[in-house]
C-alpha cells in the first residue's frame, strides 16, 4: 500500500534544539544499527519507518557498518527512503557516520581523510541520496592527527555532502580540541554521540558540561541499554530478543542475577510513576535538559509507541532521582 504519513505527526513529538545551531531534533530519535541488516525482513524495517515518522520521529541514524552484513542497513534503508519517503525527504533529519572497519586494506578504517571522504560517498550511493543531514566521526583515532580528521569534516560540509558534523565516541578533553579546530575552520560541530544510560553514565563527569559550553547538542546511544533497561528480561529472555540473538553486544552473561535485581528495583520505581521502566529509562535520560534526544532501537512498532509515550511523564522529583541513584550504585 502506498505510504501517507500521518497528518498529526508533529503534534505527537517535542522538538529541542541541538546546542546552539539551527537544527531542532526530535526528543526520540531511531536508530537503524539493529533490524534493518539484510538478516531482516524488509517489510518489518519498513513498518518501523512508517510507524517512527508517523510518532514525529524525524530523525533516522545509520552509519556505514550497520547491517550484518556491513553496508546493508544503508542500502536497505535507502530501498525504503525510495520507495516511501521521498515526498518527506525535507522533512528528514538522516545520519551516517565511518570510523570502524568498513573495508579490507589500511583505507577503510579508522580516521584518515581519504577513509572518511570514500566511506562517505560509498554511503550516498548505498542509500541513494546526495547529501546526508549529518556525518559523523564514529570513534577517535589514536593515529590520524585529529586536524586532519577534523578537516575532513570541514571539506565535506564545503562539497555539500553533509549539512553538518558531529562526533561520536570522544571523550572530554578530545571532543573540546576537535570542537575548538572546527569552529576555526567555519564548520562547528552540531553534535556529540556518546552511549549514556542509567547502566553507562560517563558522560555525567565532564563530557556533558563541555559540550553545553561549546554549544554543542548532545545525543545518548543506547538509553535502554539495548533493552536490559525495559521489561524484556524481567521473566527470562524472550526467543525473539536481542539478548537471544547470538549478539556479541548483549548476551545472556550479561543479565546476571544482581544485573536483573537491579532491573526489578527500577522497574518497581516506574510503576509507582505510572510508567514502563523503557519511559523511565529514557525520561532519566532527558532530566535536567543536557541531552538534545534520546537515540534508541526498536525491533517492533509498540516499542516505538512506549517510548513517544514517555513524553507524557517527564519530570522527576529529588526523592526518585535519589532513590534511583541508590539503586544504580548498590545501595538499595
Ligand atoms: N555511535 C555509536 O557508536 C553507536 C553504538 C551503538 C548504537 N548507536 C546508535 O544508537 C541506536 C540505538 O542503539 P540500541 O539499539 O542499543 O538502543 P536501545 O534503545 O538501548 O536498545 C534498543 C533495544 O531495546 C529493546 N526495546 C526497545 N524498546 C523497548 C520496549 N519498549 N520494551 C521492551 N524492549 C524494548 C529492543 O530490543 P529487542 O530486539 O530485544 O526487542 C530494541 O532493539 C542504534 O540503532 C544506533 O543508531 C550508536
Amino acid at each position: 500500500m502506498v505510504y501517507q504519513a500521518d497528518s498529526a505527526r508533529y503534534e505527537k513529538m517535542v522538538y529541542s534544539r541541538c546546542g546552539d545551531s539551527g537544527l531542532k531534533l526530535p526528543a526520540i530519535s531511531f536508530g537503524l544499527w539493529h533490524n534493518f541488516g539484510d538478516a531482516t525482513l524488509l517489510e518489518n524495517s519498513r513498518q518501523l519507518l512508517r510507524h517512527a515518522f508517523d510518532l514525529g520521529i524525524t530523525h533516522f541514524d545509520l552509519a556505514n557498518n550497520y547491517g550484518p552484513p556491513p553496508g546493508s542497513a544503508e542500502s536497505n534503508f535507502g530501498r525504503i527512503l525510495r520507495e516511501d519517503f521521498l515526498p518527506w525527504r525535507d522533512e528528514l533529519i538522516i545520519s551516517s557516520k565511518a570510523g570502524y572497519t568498513m573495508w579490507d586494506g589500511p583505507y577503510g578504517d579508522w580516521g584518515s581523510r581519504k577513509y572518511l571522504i570514500a566511506s562517505l560517498d560509498q554511503s550516498l550511493r548505498r542509500m541513494g541520496l546526495e547529501y546526508v543531514d549529518i556525518f559523523y566521526h564514529h570513534r577517535p583515532d589514536p593515529e590520524t592527527p585529529l586536524k586532519e580528521t577534523m578537516r575532513a569534516l570541514d571539506h565535506i560540509v564545503r562539497q555539500g555532502k553533509a549539512l553538518y558534523v558531529g562526533l561520536s565516541n570522544y571523550p572530554a578533553a578530545l571532543a573540546r580540541e576537535a570542537i575548538d579546530i572546527l569552529n576555526d575552520l567555519g564548520t562547528p560541530c552540531l553534535i556529540h554521540q556518546p552511549k549514556y544510560s542509567m547502566f553507562e553514565r560517563w558522560v555525567e563527569t565532564e563530557l556533558l558540561d563541555a559540550l553545553q559550553q561549546k554549544g554543542v547538542g548532545c545525543i545518548a546511544f543506547s538509553p535502554l541499554a539495548g533493552g536490559q533497561l525495559t521489561d524484556r528480561y524481567l521473566h527470562g529472555i524472550p526467543a525473539d530478543s536481542r539478548a537471544a540473538s547470538g549478539s556479541r553486544f548483549l548476551n545472556p552473561d550479561q543479565l546476571t542475577d544482581e544485573k536483573l535485581a537491579t532491573v526489578h528495583a527500577l522497574n518497581a520505581v516506574a510503576q509507582r510513576r505510572g510508567q514502563k521502566l523503557s519511559q523511565m529509562a529514557l525520561a532519566w535520560v532527558l532530566r535536567g535538559g543536557k541531552v538534545t534526544s534520546v537515540l534508541i532501537g526498536a525491533s517492533k512498532i509498540g516499542q516505538l509507541d512506549d517510548a513517544v509515550g514517555m513524553l507524557t511523564n517527564r519530570d522527576f522529583s529529588a526523592a526518585e532521582c535519589k532513590e534511583i541513584d541508590a539503586i544504580l550504585s548498590g545501595a538499595k
